[in-house]
């Protein structure tokens, strides 16, 4: 079975550029949908998840060239409008083709969508959003089959959750939509922002996003354009992380400070010193990582769930005992037992893990049972004395461009076999 063998510990030394995020690029190519004309995306990234959505791009008609990070999508002739349920179970996110379908095509039809599993993940709020935008939406047998009827219209929206799909889904669902749509309690995260540029690029009225109310006004229709994603702040977080377990001194390239914002002072009080210079980030572990008193997983601008995995690695490895709640996913963590295969000391209580730092970890087999978790457990493995077996790539490379390649020419000894 494929895996990642890791010979630790290691000390890494060098630069690594990060890549355009994932979670970017999946709003961004289901966005295509919506022009007329090419568009073209820069710095995006190669990854499994990309590759998912290119194959319902595909699918729907679309005609998608890639060359390196650089895709080009002409959604000009759709000939469909239904995502087959093998493509909708490999990735939760198809779900925000929804909204970008119904708008080109007056009508789509899914299945409910898979993904990594995080506890139940409904998507309830996409649903009642998009009713509110004059959907109408019938489920049955793990099916739903969706029309616009006489159009989609405008609405004022308030979501319970800041969720980051939903507000995507409604962004994609009103910006074509008669009249205006305003989202009350708008995910902030800085992918709703890029999603917000490349769309007002693309002719769209809409303002607000990153803040908690975004206004969009409908427009006609949409012209295709260039746009670059930005770049993936949980892919910077993992390989900071890498650093601080193995007390190394790296270089990452082409970050956004800003999108760190909640991070940084986590490192920082892990002992790490982090220094900024425009987009790059140097940053240098400690001998012995100190225990981060409380990391509590928010809504952008707080602490990013998707960090809340490699970041606990680091506390397995601290100087004394740190606490973790996780407040996004009641399931995400699915990484603790792994961890402690590999000598962590953790316990769990519901949404609290407490985890008591040791001054070493030993390499084993261990599996992945979801994407961060994975980086966690890559992360564990430069750590630990001896090797360090990674299982359960295909979580892994959903989110990280070559990530044994980045590693090795930071100095790791690390293959994939
Ligand atoms: C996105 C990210 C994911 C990240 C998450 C939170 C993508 C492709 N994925 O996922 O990496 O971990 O944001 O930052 O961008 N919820 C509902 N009903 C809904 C929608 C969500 O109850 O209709 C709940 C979810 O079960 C979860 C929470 O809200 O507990 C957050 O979900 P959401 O913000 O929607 O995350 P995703 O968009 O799925």
């Amino acid at each position: 079975m494929a895996r990642l063998e890791i010979e630790g510990p290691c000390k890494l030394r060098g630069e690594v550029s990060i890549h355009g995020a994932k979670n970017s690029a999946l709003p961004l190519l289901a966005a295509c949908l919506l022009c007329n004309g090419e568009c073209i995306l820069h710095n995006c990234p190669g990854l499994s998840d990309v590759d998912i959505c290119i194959r319902i791009l595909e699918h729907l008609g679309c005609k998608v060239k890639r060359s390196g990070s650089d895709v080009a999508v002409d959604a000009t002739a759709l000939t469909h409008s239904d995502i087959p349920d093998y493509l909708m179970r490999e990735m939760r996110s198809s779900i925000v083709f929804l909204g970008a379908i119904l708008t080109r095509a007056g009508q789509a039809r899914l299945s409910l969508p898979g993904g990594c599993e995080l506890g139940p993940r409904p998507i309830d709020l996409h649903l009642a959003a998009l009713r509110k935008l004059g959907v109408k939406i019938k489920e049955s047998h793990g099916c739903m089959q969706c029309t616009t009827g006489s159009g989609l219209v405008g609405s004022d929206i308030s979501l319970s959750f800041p969720s980051v799909g939903a507000t995507e889904n409604i962004m994609l669902t009103a910006v074509c939509a008669k009249g205006i749509t305003v989202i009350h309690n708008a995910a902030r995260e800085p992918e709703i922002c890029d999603l917000a540029h490349f769309l007002n690029r693309c002719g769209a009225h809409i303002t607000g996003a990153g803040e908690g109310t975004i206004i969009i006004d409908g427009v006609q229709s949409l012209h295709g354009c260039e746009h670059t994603v930005i770049a993936d702040r949980i892919a910077a977080a993992t390989f900071m992380a890498a650093a601080a377990v193995t007390g190394s001194h790296i270089a990452l390239r082409n970050i956004i400070p800003r999108h760190l914002a909640s991070v940084l002072p986590i490192f920082e009080e892990a002992g790490c010193s982090c220094y900024l210079n425009g987009n790059d980030l140097e940053i240098i572990g400690p001998e012995r990582l100190r225990p981060m008193k409380l990391v509590r997983t928010m809504p952008y601008p707080g602490f990013p769930t998707d960090a809340q995995a490699p970041v606990m690695t680091m506390a397995a490895l601290a100087d004394g005992n740190s606490m973790f709640v996780e407040t996004i996913f009641e399931n995400r963590y699915k990484h603790v037992c792994e961890l402690v295969r590999l000598g962590a000391k953790i316990k769990l209580e519901g949404r609290v893990a407490i985890i008591e730092g040791v001054p070493e970890l030993y390499g084993t087999n261990v599996g992945a049972a979801e994407l961060r978790g994975a980086a966690a457990l890559v992360v564990a493995g430069l750590a630990a004395n001896g090797k360090t077996c990674v299982y359960g790539l295909k979580y892994l490379d959903r989110g990280y461009e070559h990530i044994e390649e980045s590693l090795s020419q930071l100095g790791a000894v690390i293959i994939r076999k």
